[in-house]
């Protein structure tokens, strides 16, 4: 595994083996890898030739008061985790890289990007969507790829690729989850033993939705209050909404089209979102 620190080192190694014809996947992540971010790396090393993973702890998408200063980092693991899930070229880049003096120009991503995260992270998606469209620019993969646990960061990551005509495939790959359900996250090694016990009862409540759903439950605050009422053990909920899984407009009445429910919720201080497509 090459490691390329600056983005002209990491397109020196894409050069050669673009101009081979080789097939070339990104997976763009903040690192502290676990299985999530591992699938990811399958997923691009299964249909593409060369993989390139980016770590990169993005300042432009934390508010004022969030965790970019605390947010997990392990380098030496993550390094290891790429080695062995077969990446290609790991991509380092310090903020100074992404973000030089007198950096100015941002991604602003429209109504997609306004509900949900979107409303209580101000700022959020257009410091996502700005790296993002960034790393797309820096490493010109044919294809990149993105968690489902993210639903609506995909939508906008895919929304800005088709607005702003960029080349590039945008795959989004299931959630991975624990064996108890809970779904994969850098942000859960922030919870004790005892809030990771009680984080549980997030995906708890999705599944029991989706489950209803599959049952022929098809009235939308039905299946949300089926849902709400496992999130017991939570500190707050932040939200819980069903919604159009493409525009991400809210459902109301009854689902006939492809849905999405969506919370995010504290336990303690950590914030932790999932989602079931229903
Ligand atoms: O999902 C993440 O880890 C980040 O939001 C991303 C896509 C790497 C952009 O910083």
């Amino acid at each position: 595994m090459e490691i390329a620190d600056t983005i002209a080192q990491v397109r020196t190694a894409i050069r050669e083996r673009r101009q081979a014809g080789l097939r070339v996947g990104l997976v763009p992540t903040m690192g502290f890898l676990h299985n999530g971010h591992v699938a990811l790396i399958r997923e691009s090393t299964t249909s593409c030739d060369v993989t390139v993973v980016s770590i990169f702890v993005n300042p432009t998408q934390f508010g004022p008061n969030e965790d970019l200063s605390t947010y997990p980092r392990d380098l030496g693991r993550d390094e290891r985790t790429c080695i062995d899930a077969g990446v290609n070229i790991l991509f380092l880049p310090t903020a100074a890289e992404i973000y030089p003096e007198e950096f100015q120009t941002f991604i602003e991503p429209g109504r997609l990007a306004e509900p949900l995260c979107g409303a209580v992270r101000p700022g959020h998606f257009r410091g996502v969507a700005t790296v993002v469209a960034k790393l797309l620019n820096i490493v010109q993969p044919d294809a990149a790829f993105f968690g489902q646990k993210d639903y609506q960061q995909v939508a906008v990551v895919r929304r800005m690729v088709r607005d702003l005509d960029m080349p590039v495939e945008i795959v989004t790959v299931p959630t991975v989850r624990e064996a108890d359900g809970l779904a994969m996250s850098s942000r859960n090694a922030y919870l004790s033993v005892s809030q990771r016990e009680r984080a549980t009862c997030i995906s708890r409540g999705l599944l029991a939705a989706q489950a209803a759903f599959r049952g022929g439950e098809h009235d939308a605050s039905k299946l949300v209050a089926i849902a709400g009422a496992e999130m017991v053990d939570i500190d707050s909920l932040q939200y819980l909404e069903l919604r159009d899984a493409e525009t991400l407009e809210p459902v109301i009445g009854s689902v006939t089209r492809s849905a999405v429910l969506l919370a995010a919720a504290f336990i303690g201080s950590t914030r932790l979102i999932d989602n079931v497509i229903l």
